[in-house]
């Protein structure tokens, strides 16, 4: 199953150089996508992180991080039976909400959580479609201890492993299906 997302992920994402800005590479996987054996693919080995080595579902929510991670956090959500749950943007969500502000690989940004979307002590997978700098996964990572839950893992469809992605999220274990 996992040698199938990467093969999808090789062949179906593509490179938009000086995209948003000058000097930034972008990682475009809306072919991806509109491929629905490599998106079914996909979606099975980033659900492998939400299971244990006999394959028994060990968390209680996946958290998707807008606007890409909510594409592939609710399908993966679903596959393993649990609920989803959106990071959005700042004023996005109309309740409660936790605040956290980040630096991005381009720019800044602020991300909300309804407080009262994870309870205490549920184990939470973190979902979004790259790993860079890691500054939207800690801060998403941040957010879900503040609802007194536990990030257990952050899976993700690409790292790019020439940024501190993974020193940045610290003790939260990364599983990524491709690294470049
Ligand atoms: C991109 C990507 C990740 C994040 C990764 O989202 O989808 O969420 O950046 O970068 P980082 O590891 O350096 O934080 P973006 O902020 O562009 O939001 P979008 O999906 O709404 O376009």
């Amino acid at each position: 199953a996992l040698s199938r997302a990467s093969e999808a992920l090789q062949r179906l994402v593509r490179d938009i150089p000086d995209f948003p800005e000058p000097g930034v590479v972008f990682k475009d996987i809306t072919p991806l996508l509109a491929d629905p054996d490599g998106f079914a693919a996909v979606v099975e080995g980033l659900a492998q992180a939400g299971r244990d080595a006999d394959g028994a579902v060990v968390v209680d929510k996946v958290v998707g991080m807008e606007a890409r991670g909510f594409i592939l956090a609710a399908p993966v959500a679903l596959a393993l039976g649990v609920g989803f749950v959106p990071v959005r943007k700042a004023g996005k969500l109309p309740h409660d909400t936790h605040q956290a502000t980040y630096d991005l690989e381009y720019g800044s940004a602020v991300i909300e959580l309804h407080r009262d979307s994870l309870q205490a002590g549920e184990r939470v997978l973190l979902l979004d479609d790259v790993l860079a700098t890691g500054g939207t996964a800690r801060a998403a990572a941040d957010l879900v201890g503040r609802c007194g839950a536990v990030p257990v893992g952050l899976a993700v469809l690409i790292e790019l492993g020439f940024l501190p992605g993974r020193a940045t999220v610290g003790d939260l274990p990364v599983s990524a299906l491709l690294t470049v």
